[in-house]
C-alpha cells in the first residue's frame, strides 16, 4: 500500500518537471503568450505561427524577447538566412547581444533546436551541440596579434585538434581572401578586412547558427561579394544566419526573408520581394525641370491626370512624386509627360517601381503603423519619407 501510494506521488512529480514535454505531446507550443498588435499582419501571423509552435524546421525561435531600454517586443521564427534590418538605434545590436549572452533580456526567451529536434535555451545550446558563431558590430581583435594568429588561438578554443588546425585556418583564410593580410599584426588592418577576419572568426567549427551583425560595413564591393559567396555556402550547408546590414543590395542577394525593425519592434516581415510588392506598390515619378520654372504646373498636370499622385520630395529642380499603380498607369504616365514635356519646360524625367531601399526609407523615417490587412496592389500602403519639400 506504502508503495503504491510513493509510486503515484513519484509519478505525479515526474509529470510535473518535464510538463513542457507533455504540453508537445498534446501538440500545443512551449511558448506562452498572446500576440502583441504591432500594426502588421505578417508580423502578428508570424508571432501566432511561434506561439503555436508552428516552427517546423527553424531552429531558431525569438518568443517575446525584449530588452527595455524602453524598447518593445518581438516574437520570431529563423530558417536559412533572415535579415534584420533598421536604422541605427533600431535595436539590430540589442537583439544580437540577448542571443550571444552579452546581456540577459528583459522580458521573453530564445530558443534553439537541436539535430535531434529538441528545444533548448540558447544559453544551453552549446551543451546541447548546437554551435553558434558570433560576429558582433564592434571587432573583438587584438591589435598586436596577426590574422592567423587570431585563427590557431580560436581554433584552439573551439577544441580544434592541433593537427587540423593549419587546415580549417587556412580554410578560411582562403575563403575570406585574407591571404595578403594574414601576417600582419591586425593594427594595420583597414575596417573592411577586420570585418573579414572578425567574419572568419565566427565561422571556425561549421556553426549551426551564423550570428552576423553588419559583417560587410567598410568592406569593398569584390570583398563583399566574397563574403556573400562564402555566406551562400554555409546556407546551403544547412547554416541558419541571422544578419544586419545597411546594405539593401546584400540583403536582396542573401535574405530569403526580412524584418524591418524601428524603436525595437518589428513593422514587416517577408522576403525582399514581398515587402517590395506590399509597401512599394506604385511608381516613383522624377521630373528634372528647367531653371526658374514653375514646380507647381507640373504637380498640377499630374494631379488632373493622376488624382493620388503625391508630392514626396524636392531637391533642387528635381521633383519626386509617388503615383499609385493602377491599370495602364505606366503607360499613361509616359503618354501625359510626354505630351507636357516642352509646355512645362521639363527637362528629363524617369519613372521606376519602389527600390527595397525606399520600403526600408519610408520605415525608418516615418514610424507610423502600418494598416492592418494586407492591401491589394492598388491600395496606397505607401508611406511618404523624410525628403525635404
Ligand atoms: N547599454 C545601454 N544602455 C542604455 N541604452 C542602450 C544601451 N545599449 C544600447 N542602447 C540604446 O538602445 C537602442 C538600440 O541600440 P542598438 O541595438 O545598438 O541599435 P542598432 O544596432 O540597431 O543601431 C539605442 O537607442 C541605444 O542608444
Ligand atoms: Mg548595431
Amino acid at each position: 500500500m506504502q508503495l503504491a501510494s510513493q509510486g503515484t506521488v513519484l509519478l505525479l512529480l515526474r509529470v510535473l518537471v518535464h510538463w513542457d514535454l507533455v504540453q508537445r505531446a498534446r501538440g500545443r507550443s512551449a511558448f506562452q503568450g498572446t500576440v502583441t498588435p504591432c500594426g502588421d499582419s505578417d508580423v502578428e501571423s508570424e508571432q501566432m505561427r511561434v506561439l503555436k509552435g508552428r516552427t517546423g524546421g527553424d531552429l531558431l525561435v525569438l518568443c517575446n524577447l525584449r530588452k527595455s531600454y524602453g524598447g518593445r517586443r518581438g516574437a520570431e521564427a529563423v530558417r536559412d538566412c533572415f535579415g534584420l534590418l533598421g536604422a541605427s538605434g533600431a535595436g539590430k545590436s540589442t537583439t544580437f547581444k540577448m542571443l550571444s549572452g552579452d546581456i540577459a533580456p528583459t522580458a521573453g526567451h530564445a530558443v534553439v533546436r537541436t539535430s535531434s529536434g529538441e528545444d533548448v535555451a540558447l544559453f544551453s545550446a552549446g551543451a546541447a551541440g548546437v554551435r553558434i558563431g558570433y560576429c558582433p558590430q564592434q571587432d573583438a581583435l587584438d591589435e598586436l596579434l596577426t590574422g592567423w594568429e587570431h585563427l590557431r588561438y580560436y581554433c584552439s578554443l573551439c577544441g580544434i585538434p592541433k593537427q587540423h588546425i593549419p587546415e580549417v585556418a587556412g580554410d578560411l583564410v582562403r575563403r575570406l581572401q585574407l591571404g595578403a593580410h594574414a601576417n600582419q599584426p591586425v593594427a594595420t588592418y583597414s575596417g573592411g578586412t577586420k570585418r573579414k577576419l572578425s567574419t572568419a572568426l565566427a565561422l571556425l567549427g561549421r556553426p549551426d547558427l551564423l550570428l552576423l551583425d553588419e559583417p560587410s560595413s567598410g568592406m569593398d564591393p569584390c570583398s563583399k561579394r566574397f563574403l556573400w559567396r562564402v555566406l551562400t555556402e554555409e546556407v546551403l550547408e544547412g547554416c541558419a544566419v541571422v544578419l544586419t546590414s545597411h546594405s539593401m543590395e546584400e540583403c536582396e542577394a542573401l535574405c530569403t526573408r526580412l524584418t524591418i525593425m524601428v524603436n525595437g519592434s518589428f513593422r514587416c516581415l517577408g522576403s525582399p520581394q514581398h515587402l517590395r510588392d506590399r509597401f512599394g506598390a506604385g511608381y516613383v515619378v522624377r521630373v528634372a525641370c528647367e531653371e526658374g520654372s514653375a514646380a507647381r504646373a507640373v504637380s498640377d498636370c499630374l494631379g488632373l491626370h493622376f488624382p493620388d499622385v503625391r508630392l514626396q520630395g524636392q531637391r533642387l529642380n528635381v521633383l519626386e512624386y509617388h503615383v499609385p499603380r493602377r491599370r495602364d498607369c505606366l503607360a499613361d504616365l509616359f503618354r501625359v509627360l510626354a505630351d507636357n514635356k516642352t509646355a512645362l519646360s521639363i527637362r528629363h524625367y524617369s519613372i521606376q517601381q519602389p527600390t527595397l531601399e525606399q520600403v526600408f526609407i519610408d520605415f525608418a523615417a516615418e514610424p507610423q503603423p502600418t494598416p492592418r490587412a494586407a492591401p491589394g496592389p492598388a491600395t496606397s500602403s505607401h508611406r511618404p519619407h523624410g525628403l525635404p519639400v
